[in-house]
């Protein structure tokens, strides 16, 4: 290891963390370099950009990047970065660029493929001196899985299906729940900012050992006080949490779905019972035949992570962090509508989305209150080790081989530190990630 350089293999301990993970600048700018700019990170799905002309803005770490679908439908993700004198040349969150993206800086003018289509006074080039098939915007790799979007800064070999690993099942579960097939998101989005590090996300995304406790008042207004939540998150509970490998990580609710008939998170209780549920059983049956059909809604929504930067919960939301520095984070909420569904069922999806992660919702805002505590507490500087003991002696491995643990243990978060701790301690961009 070079002079100075930050030793992450003592940093990431099997059984805690260093606080300084969480605070430091130099670590954060490592960070977006061996993380964000060496793996594939989420971007969107097609359903955001599905008409010619159509783009949103969006982040590969700190760099700024454009989705969009060009004329003959193809999608590009694009640097949003003039290539005259670097400029950013659109600065809208989404919107149709009819006439291509023009760099208000010296009117360069780009198609929505990236390619450069006009500029004021060519002139000004002498002859042999400037291609303008040289200078579009930079293409950023960019790959799909079922309509989620990926990129990658740096593309080593490994496929975004290689990336995906075990996931694409999970993805699979939740798409299946639309009897078309499909999802969509374009049903807006809600976002938090918060100030403190994008890591606290993705290990609270995973952690299921808070959201009895943290939540609680949030669960007891939500399913009443009688409910007993130790059947689902205690010693007898039936949630399990699974490391994925490579960061990715669930908390398996499927057995508590089973049991309370599928319908358990998914957003298909009590105000849409009846008829529209029908409706839905009915239109997803079609597509998948009667038995698979149940077994879908038995398995109802999966809870996962896809390492660096998506989360997918209940019902039907997926997540977009985006690292903005050390100790501020942004992150994305996009209700994920099933295509075919009676409009009821889309509609009480949305209305839970907020109702759970919205400003004044039940959940999300004590999540992200204790993130900035947790960065507040970081500044306490004897013992900095944060803990991730429980559950480590007695984890045990499912038929897959991934490591499974009860709710309230620590498998997840460990998984996601040793595949962090992986990536960080190669500092040469190795073939690896
Ligand atoms: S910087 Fe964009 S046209 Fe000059
Ligand atoms: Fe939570």
């Amino acid at each position: 290891m070079a002079a100075g350089a930050i030793d992450y293999g003592e940093l990431v301990r099997e059984d805690q963390v260093h606080a300084r993970l969480y605070y430091d600048d130099a670590i954060f700018r490592d960070e977006m370099e061996r993380i964000f700019s060496r793996v594939w990170a989420y971007v969107g799905h097609e359903s955001e950009v599905a008409e010619p002309g159509e783009f949103v803005a969006r982040w590969m770490g700190l760099q700024p990047v454009l989705l969009v679908r060009d004329r003959n439908r193809r999608l590009h993700l694009l640097l949003n970065r003039c290539r005259h004198r670097s400029n950013t040349v659109c600065q809208l969150e989404r919107g149709k660029a009819a006439g291509g993206f023009r760099c208000a800086y010296h009117g360069w003018t780009y198609a929505a493929s990236g390619e450069l289509i006009g500029m004021p006074y060519p002139v000004g080039y002498a002859p042999g001196d400037f291609r303008k098939e040289d200078y579009g915007l930079i293409e950023v790799a960019l790959e799909s899985y079922r309509g989620f979007l990926f990129g990658h800064l740096n593309p080593n070999g490994k496929t975004l299906r290689d990336h995906l690993g075990a996931t694409t099942r999970l993805i699979d579960q939740a798409i299946d729940l639309a009897p078309n097939g499909e999802l969509i998101l374009r049903a807006g989005v809600l976002k938090h900012m918060y100030r403190a590090n994008w890591k606290m996300t993705m290990e609270n995304v995973l952690d299921a050992y808070h959201p009895p406790i943290l939540h609680q008042s949030a669960f007891h207004l939500d399913s009443g006080k009688s409910f007993n939540w130790d059947s689902i998150y205690g010693p007898d509970g039936n949630a399990r949490i699974r490391d994925l490998g490579d960061g990715h990580g669930q908390i398996d609710f499927s057995a508590q779905n089973r049991k309370s008939g599928g319908f358990f998170f998914q957003g298909l209780r009590g105000e849409v019972a009846g008829d529209a549920q029908r409706a839905y059983i009915e239109g997803l049956e079609r597509r998948l035949g009667k038995e698979r059909a149940a077994e879908t809604i038995g398995n109802s929504d999966p809870h996962f992570s896809i390492f660096p930067n998506f989360n997918f919960l209940p019902p039907g939301q997926v997540r977009l962090i985006r690292p903005v520095s050390v100790d501020e984070t942004h992150i994305y909420y996009f209700p994920a509508l099933l295509a075919g569904a009676p409009e009821e069922i889309n509609r009480e999806r949305i209305r839970r989305n907020g109702y759970m992660h919205g400003p004044a919702g039940l959940v999300a805002p004590d999540d992200i209150d204790v993130y900035e505590r947790n960065q507040d507490a970081l500044r306490a500087r004897k013992d900095e080790w944060l803990l991730l003991r429980r559950g480590l002696r007695t984890e045990r491995r499912d038929e897959d081989g991934f490591r499974v643990g009860m709710a309230y243990e620590e498998t997840t978060q460990r998984g996601i530190w040793r595949h962090y701790r992986k990536l960080m301690s190669d500092a040469t961009g190795g073939a690896a990630q």
